[in-house]
């Protein structure tokens, strides 16, 4: 969704009314963006490849209520820690469909988890081993996904899963069928990176993956159940440090297509599952940061201090975040800095940007704040805030503000 669409929904939630009853900042997200986004998805799916699942990066937002939403809208979770397990196990969705990644998996984890079925991707050699002995423990011939990665792009990612170009994945499907009894290799998976813009990436490693699936299966080193090619979709906000112009964001239709077609083309009629895992892209655009100005200084008043620092918008660092005002009385366009109240140098969310005039207390929000916000904000200086929820035409609160005591509870001698 465009910014313009996504400003017309938050005014439309009659935003100006909770203002007064929360202090700032907080969080607002809209479940029904998220769902359009899961919509969207599963409809280019049925139309190009309906052998699919859709899971959610439970790492890019795992705030429960929303971890929640994304199940209801069909979204599985995919978890890479055992505390995103713990957190799904909570909400009592922690089942055979959920898909398990990342590279340091508890062997506690790893028993329960297999007791359950759920998908594993194994990311090194020495989670294979451990993951064998569990198996073993257990008597099971437990079925796994290994993690491979290959060449693509300068920005691609390359530390997880085991090497295709220099034949390390070969040896290790060789490896599990001659010595891994317990163990059966059913699917692949690749994560190529995040806010990736160019479907030929996608192309290229829905290829790679494939033509590799192939010829494991050609020699017996693999009974392919599924492919997953993670996630990394882009959404409509440009790093600030982006050199072209205009920041193409494909549409959905053009990765699936992108994805889908080298699977076609090498399975032809017998399609395995495919499995996706996009986080920014489901959740980012749904998620709203509300703040406030709250000092002016310099010598034309230029320089603003928001209430809301980079500690809850890691983003706000590197990625070129617009800032609308919500009450624009004042039609005298300025150019502003807007920082947050850090007393870091890097605390700084834009230079020169365009704004209506700005006085003290005048409400500021920016869009695309869902993606890898929470989840990688940090407690500097000021306590978490709130996050509210716009539903069935109501604002409910879905988490509090921190307070002291939350702070404080896990230190000793307090
Ligand atoms: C294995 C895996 N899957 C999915 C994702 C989600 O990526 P994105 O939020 O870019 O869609 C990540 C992000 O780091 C990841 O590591």
């Amino acid at each position: 969704m465009n910014e313009k669409k996504l400003n017309t929904i938050l005014i439309n939630s009659k935003v100006k009314n909770i203002i007064k009853a929360h202090d700032t900042p907080f969080f607002i997200f809209f479940p029904n963006i998220m769902k359009k986004k899961i919509d969207d998805l599963k409809a280019s799916l049925k139309k190009n490849y309906s052998n699919s699942q859709i899971t959610y990066s439970v790492k890019t937002n795992y705030l429960p209520f929303v971890v929640k939403k994304a199940y209801s809208f069909g979204a599985y979770p995919e978890c890479i820690s055992g505390f995103e397990i713990l957190i799904v196990k909570k909400l009592n969705l922690l089942n055979k469909d959920v898909v398990i990644n990342g590279p340091l998996k508890s062997e506690e984890d790893l028993i329960k988890l297999s007791k359950l079925g759920c998908r594993i991707n194994i990311d090194n050699f020495t989670e294979l081993e451990i993951v064998q002995k569990v198996a073993m423990k257990l008597n099971l011939i437990l079925e796994i996904g290994i993690r491979i990665y290959t060449k693509l792009g300068k920005k691609t990612w390359s530390r997880f899963g085991f090497n295709l170009d220099n034949q390390e994945a070969t040896k290790v499907a060789k490896i599990v069928k001659k010595k891994m009894p317990n163990l059966k290799i059913v699917g692949l998976h690749m994560h190529i990176g995040t806010n990736i813009l160019d479907t030929k990436i996608y192309k290229n490693a829905s290829s790679a993956v494939s033509k590799f699936a192939y010829f494991l299966g050609k020699n017996d080193l693999i009974d392919l159940k599924y492919l997953d090619l993670g996630g990394g979709f882009a959404t409509n906000l440009p790093f600030k440090d982006y050199k072209k112009k205009i920041w193409n964001v494909p549409t959905t239709n053009q990765y699936i297509k992108a994805i889908s077609n080298p699977i076609k083309k090498i399975f032809k009629n017998k399609l395995p599952k495919l499995i996706l895992e996009p986080g920014r892209f489901l959740v980012d655009e749904s998620f709203f940061l509300v703040t406030k100005v709250k000092r002016l200084r310099g010598k034309t008043l230029d320089s603003v201090i928001l209430d809301a620092g980079v500690n809850i918008l890691p983003s706000g660092k590197y990625r070129k975040h617009n800032f609308f005002k919500i009450n624009n009385k004042n039609k005298k366009i300025k150019k502003y800095n807007l920082y947050g109240p850090l007393c870091m140098q890097s605390d700084c969310f834009r230079n020169n940007i365009k704004l209506n005039e700005l006085n003290k207390d005048d409400v500021l929000y920016t869009s695309y704040a869902g993606a890898y916000s929470f989840s990688q904000s940090w407690n500097f200086i000021q306590f978490s805030p709130p996050v509210l929820a716009f539903e069935k035409k109501k604002f409910i609160l879905i988490k509090r503000k921190q307070n002291l005591k939350d702070l404080l509870s896990r230190d000793i001698n307090e």
